[in-house]
């Protein structure tokens, strides 16, 4: 088949990747001059796991091409998928405005018989718009239908050919078996191809995120509770997670959800139901208890240094909103970095694939070191962002010695406290009670308590 992919970012680019890979011919089409200059001599400008190999495969191939004329791009595809950002606007409604560019630039040159195709999450109502505007631009109709993407950054390819679920939202069954013949080959574990009305595929992929930030503001406020009352959140998560009603999955306390995707669709679902008369009060306290958890290491450290942080030296890990991508939209470490800068705090950071996407913001500002042990050089606490497995195991002792003081803030509760005080360190993380080094059982805490 020959296949159009309108954006080459995160989901675009291993969207069309991932269908050169089981054989069609795809052509990614962006406009940005520069990604796709890089992208034609093989060098990928994100991070993701296994997709240097499989674009370079695929293009060498020559079944995966990139481009910036929309005409070779759309001229004779039979689908054309469109993966454009559509990102937050100041009221928290999606900002369509990269999506209705690009329909107005690709309607001359559509096929009459091509279908378009969203993979972007648009709100409900956005495939019967395409519809209305195609048939505006080209004096005929169109076949327009949704295709949610539900990808995880840094688990995208895996994701992407192993799906849990395809969702398609269509108006005919023509359609429908155009993109089931597509996404066959990945289906082949027998998950479902689920078929349904354009608006309801869009909502679904809405509700599926809302539901996952729903999760974590939840455990984040318990956890918050936790620490406030001696119960140690990991107890109750256990002690929870085993009921079959509840499970494990997205429970896990930190320092709040970032990236591209859950922050704006919460608000964009909240924005959906408020334009319908319908108040969002789950979703709003959902995005309210996110935007409060992003500040709680800052908190923390403050309280920690009895709020003068002027001149503190603090080392920060993890920049990337999560492992294994160097995504650093709305992650919270830069709220992090923010808090600490304006206390006047010396702020050195260090992340395996994010530092160049971090210094294009602060420069100078802060320091950068070239390994999570360089960066604790002379450092008076260290705070934990993203769970990156390289901080999983680290050298403690080595730790300590670096340190001005072993003082560590985790968000991402990598470390069991018990452990932490037997070595010395002065350790917080989300939802228990903090701990202090053995040596110091003059003073008991609650934590000692609790061995
Ligand atoms: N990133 C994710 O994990 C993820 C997962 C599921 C769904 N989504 C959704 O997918 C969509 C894309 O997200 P992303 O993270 O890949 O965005 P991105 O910002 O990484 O990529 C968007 C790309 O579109 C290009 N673009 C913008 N305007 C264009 C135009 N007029 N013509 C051609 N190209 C244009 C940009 O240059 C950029 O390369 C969003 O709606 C997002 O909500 C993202």
């Amino acid at each position: 088949m020959r296949i159009a992919v309108v954006g080459t970012g995160y989901v675009g680019l291993v969207t069309g990747t991932c269908f050169a890979d089981s054989g069609n011919t795809v052509t990614c089409l962006d406009i940005d001059v520069a990604k796709v200059a890089r992208l034609k001599n093989a060098e990928i400008p994100i991070y993701e796991p296994g997709l240097e190999e499989l674009v370079g495969r695929n293009a060498a191939a020559g079944r995966l091409l990139f481009t910036t004329d929309t005409a070779a791009a759309i001229r004779g595809a039979e689908v054309v998928f469109l993966a454009v950002g559509t990102p937050p606007a100041a009221d928290g409604a999606a900002d369509l405005s990269a999506l209705w560019q690009v329909i107005d630039s690709i309607a001359p040159y559509l096929e009459s018989d091509a279908v378009v195709v969203t993979k972007s999450t648009v709100p409900v109502g956005t495939c019967a718009s395409i519809e209305q505007r195609l048939l505006q631009q080209t004096g005929k109709g169109c076949r327009v239908a949704s295709n949610p993407e539900f990808l995880k950054e840094g688990a995208a390819i895996e994701d992407f050919q192993k799906p849990d679920r395809v969702v398609v939202g269509v108006r005919s069954a023509e359609v429908a078996d155009t993109l089931r013949n597509l996404y066959a080959p990945f289906l082949r574990t027998e998950n479902p191809f689920l078929v349904m009305s354009p608006e309801s595929s869009e909502m679904t992929k809405y509700v599926a995120n809302a539901l996952l930030s729903t999760k974590i503001s939840f455990i984040n406020e318990v956890a918050n509770l936790c620490e406030r009352i001696d119960a140690d959140i990991d107890d109750v998560r256990r002690g929870i997670g085993h009921d079959s009603r509840i499970g494990f999955a997205f429970l896990f306390p930190g320092a709040g959800y970032g990236g591209s995707c859950f922050p704006k669709d919460v608000q964009a679902l909240a924005a959906m139901a408020r334009d319908k008369g319908v108040v969002p009060r789950v979703l709003m306290a959902v995005h309210e208890t996110n935007q409060a958890q992003k500040q709680v290491l800052g908190a923390k450290i403050t309280a920690h240094f009895s709020g003068a942080l002027a001149g503190r030296k603090i080392a920060i890990w993890g920049l990337a909103f999560k492992p294994r991508t160097d995504d650093i939209r709305d992650a919270p470490a830069l709220d992090l970095i923010e808090h600490l800068l304006a206390g006047g705090a010396q702020v050195t950071v260090y992340d395996p694939e994010a530092m160049a996407n971090v210094r294009a913001i602060y420069a100078d500002r802060i320091g950068y070191a070239d390994g999570p042990m360089a960066a604790l050089d002379d450092a008076e606490c260290l705070a934990i962002v993203t769970e990156w497995g390289d901080f999983r195991r680290p050298d403690f002792d080595a730790m300590a010695r670096r340190m001005q003081s072993p003082t560590i803030f985790d968000g991402r509760n990598l470390y069991a406290p018990v452990d932490m005080r037997a070595r010395g360190f002065i350790y917080h993380s989300i939802g228990k009670t903090p701990v202090t080094p053995l040596e110091d059982f003059s003073q008991p805490t609650a934590g000692h308590r609790r061995s």
